[in-house]
């Protein structure tokens, strides 16, 4: 017999934890879903009457909104009664790289993790599932349940207080949450109190089929969030690798992987080639990975994630070094448009976005930049290359926001694609092309240009692993 799951609390409103519960909430009509956050400007946000200034954008997202929200799913500041309500509670806080200390660079700062435990230890009544959300170093759970042990062993405590730890780590990307949340290839639940892996089972299996969602041990479900993304990211080092590789030889990425990728046991996902892998999550969890591993002495694993992070960041090297030679050995004043800032399509998420460093490096170089994002703000921009700007003596100079693809691009001497928009699908490069200053290039980073199309139109085209 599972336990009957009415109130659930999620902490963090975050990009994870605000469309997982929407899709919980629209499928489990008859449980309240309440999910919590420090950050006011945040939450008032995803309240926001008006759908379009929700915190983040998700295709399909601001549907389940107009349909679950003030019925069944809530956003709140008020984290400490909504704790105490809830049956079951997920813990989906950011988990960032360390900036300072033992492990800076590489581990997990739990900081946020061990703060809500703490939260939860307090406030939680009766028996109450916990559960980790977030991606956490293995053994993290044991950190959480320590924490809420030393309270629910307090005999001074006015309320009865017992809790289970259970690990369901999240799979979804961002810019497909919502498909990925629907149809999910996997759910993940990690841990020993079945009664409580029951209660989990239930809920997810409203519109998951029951042979997708895994049961396992705690640890094994925590280590297999970090090595799902280790992998994922070690294909995008392997094909990035191999698109240097074609430009040096005349060979074409996009040829190699349909043919590699067809080979059913390499599969064809993940493999375009493109500026480096970017987003809140890969680079943080192999360098956890990589923390773990040293601290187990496990050298020569550590070693092996390590390249997977130097692949990612040498081919983000390479392409400014082939920006400026191609534009004869100097950018310094020369107009170069930006088209794209997203770490990926379809979301406004810049965290870890290729774009941040390379416009970095085009800044210092002297270059002019002309931005253009569909949904990533100038505010936003404006932050992420803050620290650039500051160096320089002309702010307005060196970073301009465009609020088209026409305007950034007119009269530049250089495009750069950085985003796989769809919008630039569409984009009829001859007639663009004319506009800018000749002699111009494109460097399409995320093959985006159907470049065969335009052989013989004279239109200077630098592509990702494409051999000339
Ligand atoms: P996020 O930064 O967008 O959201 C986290 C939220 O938690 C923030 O709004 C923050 O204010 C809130 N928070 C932190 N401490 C809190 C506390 N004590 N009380 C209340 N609220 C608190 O992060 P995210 O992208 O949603 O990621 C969350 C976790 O999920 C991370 O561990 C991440 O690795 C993992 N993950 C992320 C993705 C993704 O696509 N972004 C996918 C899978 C897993
Ligand atoms: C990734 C994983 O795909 C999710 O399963 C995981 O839940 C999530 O991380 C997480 O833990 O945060 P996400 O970062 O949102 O999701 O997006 P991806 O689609 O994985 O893209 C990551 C980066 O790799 C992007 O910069 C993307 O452009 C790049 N990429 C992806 C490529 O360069 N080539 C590809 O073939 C695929």
């Amino acid at each position: 017999m599972s336990k009957n799951i009415k109130n659930i609390c999620c902490i963090g409103a975050g990009y994870v934890g605000g469309p997982t519960m929407s899709v919980i909430a629209s499928h489990c009509p008859e449980i309240q879903v309440n999910v919590v956050d420090v950050n006011h400007e945040r939450v008032a946000a995803w309240n926001d009457k008006n759908v379009i200034n929700l915190p983040i954008y998700e295709p399909g997202l601001d549907k389940i909104i107009e349909k679950c929200r003030g019925i069944n799913l809530h956003f709140s500041t008020n984290i400490e009664e909504n704790i105490a309500k809830a049956d079951l509670i997920f813990i989906s806080v950011n988990t960032p790289t360390k900036t300072k200390g033992i492990g800076a660079g590489q581990a997990i700062d739990l900081k946020w993790v061990e703060e809500s435990s703490r939260i939860i230890a307090k406030h939680a009544r009766d028996f109450t599932i916990v559960v980790e959300k977030s991606t956490l170093p293995v053994k993290t759970a044991q950190t959480i349940k320590d924490i809420l042990e030393a309270t629910s062993k307090n005999k001074d405590e006015k309320f009865y207080k017992e809790f289970a730890v259970l690990s369901n780590p999240e799979f979804l990307a961002e810019g497909c949450a919502i498909e990925n949340l629907e149809n999910p290839d996997r759910i993940l639940i990690g841990g020993s109190d079945k009664e409580s892996v029951d209660a989990l089972t239930k809920i997810y299996s409203k519109w998951v089929n029951k042979d997708k969602i895994l049961t396992t041990d705690l640890w094994s479900s925590e280590l297999s969030k970090l090595t799902a993304n280790a992998f994922l990211a070690q294909r995008i080092s392997s094909i990035n690798s191999i698109s240097a590789l074609c430009e040096m030889t005349g060979a074409h990425i996009n040829e190699v992987a349909i043919a590699v990728g067809t080979d059913k046991r390499i599969g064809s996902s993940f493999l375009n080639a493109g500026p480096g892998f970017g987003g809140s999550c890969f680079k943080k969890d192999i360098s956890n990975l990589i923390y773990l591993c040293n601290h187990y002495g496990l050298n020569e694993v550590s070693d092996y994630w390590q390249k997977v992070l130097d692949i990612n960041s040498w081919q983000q090297e390479r392409l400014i070094e082939i920006i400026s030679k191609k534009m004869f050995g100097t950018i310094s004043e020369k107009k170069i448009a930006i088209l794209g800032f997203s770490f990926k399509a379809n979301t406004n998420d810049t965290r870890e976005s290729p774009a941040i460093y390379i416009c970095k490096k085009l800044i210092e170089e002297g270059a002019i930049l002309y931005i253009y994002d569909p949904k990533v703000s100038n505010q936003q921009i404006d932050k992420d290359l803050g620290n650039t700007q500051k160096k320089e003596s002309n702010i307005e100079k060196s970073c301009i926001y465009s609020s088209s693809v026409e305007q950034a691009v007119s009269s530049a001497d250089a495009i750069v694609i950085l985003t796989e928009w769809d919008e630039f699908k569409k984009i009829s490069w001859e007639s663009i092309y004319k506009t800018m200053r000749q002699p111009a290039w494109i460097f399409d980073t995320r093959s985006v240009i159907n470049i065969k199309k335009l052989k013989n139109k004279n239109i200077n085209i630098w592509q990702t692993g494409f051999g000339i």
